[in-house]
């Protein structure tokens, strides 16, 4: 019998199903989720983790789960929260769930250019609070999509799946930038590869779509947002560290760039006194992207079956490569 040690509640079905498995001992957390602490205390010994991103699987939680652990199986397409390294040191297998969660998370990247470009937060409010008198022409304008160029950081699953929505709004070119082409997905959405330059002074809404690594690490700083259009609007549903946030503050602050629509910050939760919530021009997402009851539930079964087959050895469906 092999111990496995969940560290969150999942989704009502993968949670029945987990605790269906009978052939291997299943740690649950007592409540929703473990602290820092008891991931230490109860790793020790495990052959598997099933973890999120929320969970900092570094040197000390492999060193507190011992020579037993033979898989780490994260419930997110994104694995900047695991040390690979050290893995691949202790020869780990690390498991993820990429493209059952990429129709969500695009969905809500479009939802934030959306928001963000038709101010649609500050509408609302209008409303709900009674704040206006009829239409007048200049009635909480914002831009529409039509015509304007959009640029793609990162053009892997979700990159594409929002420049494929987007080409329905009419835009009249996509631009990518990323560590290397992408040729078959740039096909399929008509998109141009560009240096990262290029995109930030050429594109109206720009999409950060990539992982987060030592390359993307803060590369939205305050030089990268003065070579930005005055007008522009950034989006992001990665990871909160590939923008240097003051720099973001002062940006959207001196109108540096017009709007900012985040799903991710840094940190998560981002402190309700943070200067970007006091910003009208800057929309934040508690880190939904994945959050639909069908994409959390194939992730949640995507993580189980990774789990599952590497503690018993068995190759990977989704292995991250190490
Ligand atoms: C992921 O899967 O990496 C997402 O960011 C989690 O919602």
């Amino acid at each position: 019998m092999k111990r496995v040690l969940v560290t969150h509640r999942l989704t009502e079905n993968t949670q029945k199903r987990l605790q269906s498995i009978t052939e291997h001992q299943i740690d649950f957390p007592l409540n929703d989720k473990l602290t820092r602490e008891e991931l230490l205390q109860r790793a020790k010994g495990v052959h598997g983790i099933l973890c999120l991103t929320t969970d900092r699987i570094d040197r000390q939680v492999f060193e507190a789960a011992g020579p037993s652990l033979k898989v780490v199986s994260t419930m997110s397409v994104g694995y900047d929260h695991i040390d690979l390294a050290e893995a691949k040191q202790r020869q780990v297998v690390v498991g993820h769930t990429p493209d059952v969660l990429t129709d969500a998370v695009a969905d809500l990247g479009v939802a934030l250019v959306l928001l963000t470009s038709r101010r649609l937060i500050k509408a609302a409010e209008v409303a709900r609070q009674c704040q206006w008198t009829g239409c007048q022409p200049n009635f909480m304008l914002g831009n529409q999509l039509t015509g304007k160029v959009v640029g793609i950081l990162g053009l892997g699953r979700i990159g594409e799946g929002m420049a494929h929505r987007l080409r329905g709004f009419g835009v009249s070119r996509v631009l990518y930038s990323s560590r290397r082409p992408n040729p078959d997905a740039a096909l399929r959405v008509c998109a141009n590869f560009v240096d990262f330059d290029v995109l930030l002074r050429e594109a109206d809404v720009i999409c950060i779509c990539c992982s987060l690594n030592d390359s993307t690490f803060h590369l939205f700083d305050y030089d990268a947002f003065h070579m930005m259009k005055r007008s522009a609007i950034l989006v992001n549903v990665a990871r909160g560290d590939i923008i240097k946030q003051d720099d973001l503050v002062k940006a959207l602050s001196n109108g540096l760039i017009k709007a900012a629509g985040l799903d991710v910050t840094s940190p998560e939760p981002l402190p309700a006194d943070h200067p970007l919530f006091s910003l009208e021009n800057c929309v934040i997402l508690p880190h939904i992207g994945s959050a639909t009851v069908e994409a959390r539930d194939a992730m949640g079964h995507l993580a189980i079956d990774n789990v599952l087959a590497g503690i018993q050895g068995n190759p990977l469906e989704f292995p991250v490569s190490l």
